[in-house]
């Protein structure tokens, strides 16, 4: 795929962007600032997947048996000063996205417990309607490493629309049923972390993002929450797994994302992957 012109770079010469010039693409930059000059009601569908938080000790987190550093979610973007300081990021984008969402539209939020019970009391604030809890059980988690506390295997996500009143918002319950459990489709999702092939890495075969989520979970939110041709906006992109996903699934993105050494990473991952067809994006399910 020719990816030329896939990044956007924001600068304050952009004073507003239409909406045809930013679909399909990858804006580098401040989302706090770029939200802003995006069109109201563009968006059908949003998946949010926003730093943790989490807060890690300073000192290097040792496995207990073999001495290697425990790998976690050490960068920049992850640091804040204070709680205050991360409801006020969270509910800025929330805000933005609130105005940028059509009415019918809904929006996903994940998290672990660090930081989704906040999340969820200010989305709550703000007026979102809460619609499930979607529990992510990872099959493959990483273990408590000291043995102080159960392992957390599990990611939350919130799943909601603007507001109480709003009742047409699309959902498709037969393919809901293909992946929860029980006759309905249950508000469980038992999928592996991403690793192997579909994990991109830089030169020296590091992990080039922490915290890329693995293609099936996307797959499963955009197939039951949208439709072919909706518009799909991830605010803080990562590695750009929501636009990615969405472009194999005929929806069109919008993504934002202010790393370049991730924008560059989203352009090689479009640029270099095949294609993926529906029945590819799905794993293994352990
Ligand atoms: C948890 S990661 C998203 C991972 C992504 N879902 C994936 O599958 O790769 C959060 C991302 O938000 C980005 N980010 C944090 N603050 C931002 C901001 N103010 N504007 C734009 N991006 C931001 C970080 O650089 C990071 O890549």
């Amino acid at each position: 795929m020719k990816t030329e012109d896939l990044i956007i770079i924001d600068s304050e010469a952009n004073q507003n962007y239409s909406l045809e010039s930013i679909l399909n693409k990858v804006i580098q930059g401040d989302a706090l600032q770029i939200l802003k000059k995006i069109p109201d009601n563009s968006a059908d569908l949003v998946f949010i997947d926003p730093p943790y938080f989490l807060q890690l000790p300073r000192k290097k987190l040792k496995r207990w048996n073999v001495k290697t550093d425990v790998e976690g979610v050490e960068d920049e973007w992850d640091k804040f000063v204070s709680f205050e300081e991360y409801d006020e990021f969270i509910k800025t984008v929330l805000l933005e996205m609130k105005r940028i969402m059509k009415d019918n539209a809904t929006i996903w939020v994940i998290s672990t417990y660090h930081s989704i019970f906040r999340i969820g009391k200010i989305m709550q604030d703000l007026g979102y309607w809460i619609l499930n809890n979607i529990i992510w059980a990872k099959t493959n988690p990483m273990p408590n490493w000291l043995g102080v506390r159960f392992t957390n295997a599990t990611e939350t996500m919130i799943w909601a629309t603007k507001n109480k009143k709003e009742k047409k918002y699309f959902f498709d319950k037969v393919k809901a049923k293909e992946f929860g459990i029980g006759k309905v489709g249950a508000n469980l999702w038992l999928i592996p972390l991403c690793t192997g092939k579909e994990r991109l890495k830089d030169e020296n075969g590091k992990k080039l993002h922490a915290t890329q989520k693995p293609q099936e979970l996307l797959r499963r939110i955009i197939q039951t929450t949208s439709k072919e041709g909706d518009i799909i906006f991830d605010p803080l992109a990562g590695m750009g797994t929501t636009g990615f996903v969405a472009k194999a699934l005929k929806r069109q993105f919008i993504m934002i994302e202010k790393e370049k050494k991730y924008t560059e990473g989203i352009r090689r991952r479009f640029q270099e992957s095949p294609v993926l067809k529906e029945n590819k994006i799905r794993k293994e399910i352990e």
